[in-house]
């Protein structure tokens, strides 16, 4: 089984950007915990990052075509903005799941919209990095019937 994880803008900056949202850790370390998550749950895994809108739209058209089974998606900014990703997701219409590091429900008004959630099976946040492990293993289970 193959997934793919996609992070959108500034997740780069994990460890640098509002620690105190985001806490400490470095989107190195997410990483690790991904790699390890796949690792231990006999996943092939496959992790994206970008800054750029378009580029995320890329990815997951480019999943449909190489075999993946399911997304677990953080588009950061571009959750409360992309139509562009909503479209995308629906389009390749594979099983994915949100991932939101900090709660968003409990922050600012702009950020009440998710458009890509629209296209999720299942929403997860403010579990911080153990929020992507949770996506993970759901979708394993979810594709496993
Ligand atoms: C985020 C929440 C978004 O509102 C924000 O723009 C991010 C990160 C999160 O993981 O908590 O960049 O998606």
């Amino acid at each position: 089984m193959k997934l793919l994880v996609v992070n959108g803008p500034n997740l780069n900056l994990l460890g640098i950007r509002e620690k105190e949202i985001y806490g400490p850790q470095t989107y190195d370390d997410l990483v690790a915990l991904l790699e390890q998550t796949f690792r231990e749950q006999g996943i092939e895994g496959e992790i994206y990052q970008s800054n750029h809108e378009g580029a995320l739209v890329d990815r997951i058209q480019q999943a449909y075509f190489d075999g993946t089974a399911g997304i677990v998606i953080n588009p950061a900014a571009y959750t409360h903005t992309s139509v562009a990703i909503l479209d995308a997701l629906k389009a390749v219409h594979l099983p994915a799941v949100e991932v939101h590091i900090s709660d968003v429900r409990e922050r600012e008004a702009f950020r009440q919209i998710s458009y890509a959630g629209k296209a999720c099976i299942k929403t997860i946040m403010g579990k911080g990095f153990q929020g992507y492990v949770e996506a993970i293993c759901f979708l394993k289970e979810y594709l496993n019937g």
